[in-house]
């Protein structure tokens, strides 16, 4: 058994708790590869910024549990290496089952997702409660996220067509029966580069789809039940054009890509959501430099030259979101 403390990690309680009190987001970024990891730890550490390292189920099918928290042990000795230590969180997003939120946690994760957001109310509370009250009796406490409503989109292995937004209602009990440490909500985000139907948005004088607002009148009325409480973003990506239009331009075929806009996001990361979760843009960032450098440098074979400036090009996004959307910088 491994404790996340002799990894060097940390939960996210302290974290939540700044990140609440100075009006912040922390960001969640998912890993799969080794340009993945030294993009996330090089941008934080240069933005000054805390983070929360996430593996879901298709990460671990990718690139192997064990490898992957080896992975987050050496991002907190190389952060230390790059001279700045920032806390680190390794965060298992989306578990599904007990089973595999208690191997995570007995085997180094500071942090775990249950999400029982598509079962009935009190299957969510039970199964919820069952991973807290294991998480919690560990000698080094660790945090556990729930989930209540319903994004739309692909959750790994969870797959929903339609929304169900978060019912404010709800989310004390929830919250009072499970003691979860964070609550992940649903106010319109979504998974994935298509997070709304074109036939949901509006576009603007150049063609570009517009979404619908995020539902920041459920958020509101969230935070009036749960004051203080860290909330969560799950599918915050905003699907950046540029990135978009550059897969098109070689050679890609991306239709009808929309994300949430970063000023809502923004305004969003200064209320109790405390913890933003991205992944789609870091995989559209790294999929345009892959293919332009491809497309100009046909003789390139060295996989150092091809992923390398794709890795560049993540770090710079990271760093964007942290100064810029997460108001995370120079909070770590
Ligand atoms: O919420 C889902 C994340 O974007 C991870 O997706 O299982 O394809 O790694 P993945
Ligand atoms: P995006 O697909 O919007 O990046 O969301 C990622 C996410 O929620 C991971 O849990
Ligand atoms: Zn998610």
């Amino acid at each position: 058994m491994t404790s996340y403390k002799d990894l060097g990690l940390t939960n996210t309680a302290e974290i939540f708790k700044k990140a609440i009190k100075n009006g912040f987001a922390v960001p969640a970024y998912n890993f799969n590869n080794l340009e993945q990891l030294q993009a996330i730890i090089s941008a934080c550490v240069e933005t000054k910024s805390p983070v929360i390292l996430q593996v879901s189920s298709g990460a671990r099918k990718y690139a192997n549990q064990n490898l992957l928290r080896n992975m987050a042990r050496g991002a907190v000795e190389y952060a230390n290496e790059l001279g700045y230590d920032i806390p680190i969180a390794l965060h298992l997003d989306h578990g599904d089952t007990y089973e595999l939120c208690k191997d995570c946690i007995e085997t180094g994760f500071s942090s775990v997702m249950i999400d029982g957001s598509h079962l009935p109310f009190e299957e969510n509370v039970a199964l919820t409660k069952k991973v807290v009250e294991f998480a919690h009796s560990r000698k080094d406490y660790v945090t556990v996220e729930g989930e209540l409503g319903v994004l739309a989109g692909v959750e790994d292995d969870v797959s929903s067509e339609h929304s169900h937004y978060t019912e404010p209602d709800q989310v004390e009990d929830f919250v009072k029966k499970t003691g979860v440490d964070s609550l992940a909500i649903s106010i319109g985000t979504s998974h994935g580069r298509t997070k709304f139907k074109p036939e949901q948005c509006t576009r603007d004088a150049n063609g570009i789809l517009i979404p619908p607002p995020l539902r920041f009148d459920i958020l509101t009325e969230i935070e009036k039940r749960i004051p203080g409480f860290p909330i969560v973003l799950h599918g915050s990506s905003s699907v950046p054009v540029e990135y978009v239009a550059m897969i098109e331009k070689y050679g890609g075929h991306l239709k009808d890509s929309v994300g949430i806009p970063e000023e809502q996001l923004r305004k969003a990361a200064k209320s109790a959501v405390c913890k933003i979760n991205i992944d789609s843009d870091g995989r559209l960032a790294m999929t345009a430099l892959i293919r332009k450098v491809l497309t100009e440098k046909p003789d390139e074979f060295d996989p150092r030259k091809i992923l390398g400036p794709a890795r560049d090009e993540l770090k710079k996004l990271y760093m964007h979101k942290n100064n810029n959307v997460l108001g995370s910088a120079g909070q770590a």
